[in-house]
């Protein structure tokens, strides 16, 4: 019989708005990046702080004159940029690199400040996003072509690797550095120029790592940041300007499929890192109390807002009513409050929209049957409390769709193939995790799984030299490590008669 796990709906510890709000420094730049200089176009959009809806700042609202502008920069940067040295590149991007870690605090409350996240978080993300600056500074030396035998003797067959030419960035609000530098530094590292729109809700954290870049010694055209608040006219003017050689999107899988379809009007490169709706499936032999530690580290980091994080939680049955136990008792430790409190380990999401997402999930759960074993409301602003439900049943929105939030729907499995079956019946592949001893069976699961990434024993898989992306409707291409790097470059073959 399973054991009755109930809870009070609010016991987690919560600051209340203003309660740790100290006086913070405006943000450097608001303006545009175009060319080499700062522009403002004389229009701006607010951001705003979703803990307290205070503002943070007013950003030039970049048109399709900026954008026609900063593709003509672009293409005359690329000139210069593709035939400077590998060495070269890779010293800057280094000097970039030490330039991040050395702003660490000032970018972490920039990020806290434009969308929640927890400055502690905040600050593992911008080590997180220096990361990729250092790997691909380290990487771009290592660019290389082959020799490939000729059967003739008379012939010499090679390949180069050529950046594949001016590149459009178009990056979320979930992790305002790391998407930003995930994309940017293999192109830069591969010779490519970029243009990077960052998310209307987070301009502030991109515009500042480009001041950086310039600070470290980028030249003027090789990044520019055009933060817009409505993204369709500058992406218009950039996806179908031939030009602009290579399109990279970190966003929903709507989105994406429109920029798949536009991209082609101008065969563009394309990488897509879309949706996930990722499965963690706790088998019969875990050690219950490490896997609880790596669900609530996969589920509630940034506040539920990753692409990775475990939306779906299955657990074998013999260990179930253990696990929620213990489950209940991590997560009613869990600290919500203000984001720029040190202490805080849930922010606020970053808009009421996310809140409403939220709270449609869960009150389709509740009405479908689902019992809430904790939080289940929103204590104030965009925040929400950590959720835990039981009794989630298949049709209920949060298995089919991506919750985005603090809520983990735990459901008991029997069956290794039908919980296999269970976690590859969605339209997405981006992420799944397995908890077990056996390494038969975690070899056997992770091969089974339709998913780009797998953790086994490990809830939080991504790392700048690993490779991220998906199958399915969870996109194409990856980013990080090499193949990062090679979603930049184009393959020439030269073969050479030598007489
Ligand atoms: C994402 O949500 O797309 C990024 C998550 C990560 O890099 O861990």
């Amino acid at each position: 019989m399973r054991m009755d796990v109930r809870a009070p709906i609010f016991p987690f510890h919560m600051t209340t708005p203003t309660a740790a709000r100290s006086a913070r420094p405006a943000p450097r730049v608001t303006q545009a990046l175009v060319g080499d200089g700062w522009r403002a176009t004389g229009r701006t959009f607010d951001v705003r702080d979703p803990w307290d809806g205070s503002l943070v700042a007013q950003v030039t609202d970049a048109n399709e004159q900026d954008a026609r502008d900063a593709a003509d920069h672009a293409v005359a940067a690329f000139e210069r940029w593709s035939r400077t040295s590998a060495w070269e590149r890779s010293a800057i991007l280094r000097r970039w690199f030490d330039a991040i870690l050395t702003h660490e605090g000032e970018l972490a409350e920039l990020m806290a400040r434009e969308m929640g996240k927890p400055v502690t978080e905040a600050r593992g993300e911008v080590k997180y996003a220096a990361g990729f600056v250092e790997f691909y500074a380290e990487e771009a030396k290592r660019i290389h072509g082959e020799t490939i035998p000729s059967q003739f003797a008379h012939k010499r067959l090679h390949t180069n690797l050529k950046p594949v030419g001016p590149v459009y960035a178009i990056t979320p609000w979930n992790f305002p550095a790391a998407m930003v530098t995930r994309k940017v530094a293999p192109a830069l590292a591969a010779g490519c120029t970029v243009i990077l729109k960052p998310a209307e809700a987070t301009p502030l954290s991109a515009l500042r790592l480009a001041e950086l870049w310039l600070a470290a010694g980028g030249p003027a055209g090789t990044l520019q940041v055009l933060p817009c608040l409505d993204p369709i006219p500058v992406s218009q003017v950039l996806i179908h300007d031939p030009r602009i050689r290579k399109l990279t999107f970190t966003g929903s899988t709507e989105v994406g499929m429109r920029l798949y379809a536009q991209g082609a009007t101008t065969m563009k490169r394309l990488s897509l890192e879309l949706g996930g709706h990722a499965p963690f499936i706790v088998c019969a032999d875990a050690d219950v109390d490490a896997a609880v530690t790596q669900v609530v580290a996969s589920k509630f980091r940034n506040a539920g807002q990753t692409c990775v994080c475990a939306n779906r939680i299955y657990v074998h049955a013999d260990i179930h009513d253990a696990f929620v136990a213990r489950f209940l008792l991590a997560v009613q430790g869990l600290r919500v409050g203000d984001p720029l409190d040190p202490a805080t380990q849930i922010g606020p999401l970053v808009n009421g929209e996310a809140l409403a997402k939220v709270e449609e999930h869960v009150a389709d759960a509740r009405s479908g049957g689902a019992r809430v074993l904790a939080g289940g409301a929103s204590p104030g602003g965009s925040s929400y409390a950590p959720t835990v439900l039981t009794g989630v049943r298949g049709g209920m929105k949060i298995l089919e769709e991506e919750t985005f939030g603090p809520v983990a729907p735990i459901m008991a499995y029997t069956d290794e193939a039908e919980v296999i079956r269970a976690a590859n019946n969605v339209p997405v592949g981006l992420a799944a995790y397995v908890w077990t001893r056996d390494l038969g069976r975690a070899y056997r699961m992770a091969e089974s799984l339709a998913y780009g990434i797998v953790g086994i024993n490990d809830g939080v898989p991504a790392t700048p030299q690993a490779p991220f992306g998906g199958v399915k409707n969870s996109g194409l291409g990856r980013e990080g490590g090499h193949w990062g790097l090679h979603e930049f470059l184009d393959v020439q073959y030269v073969s050479t008669v030598i007489g």
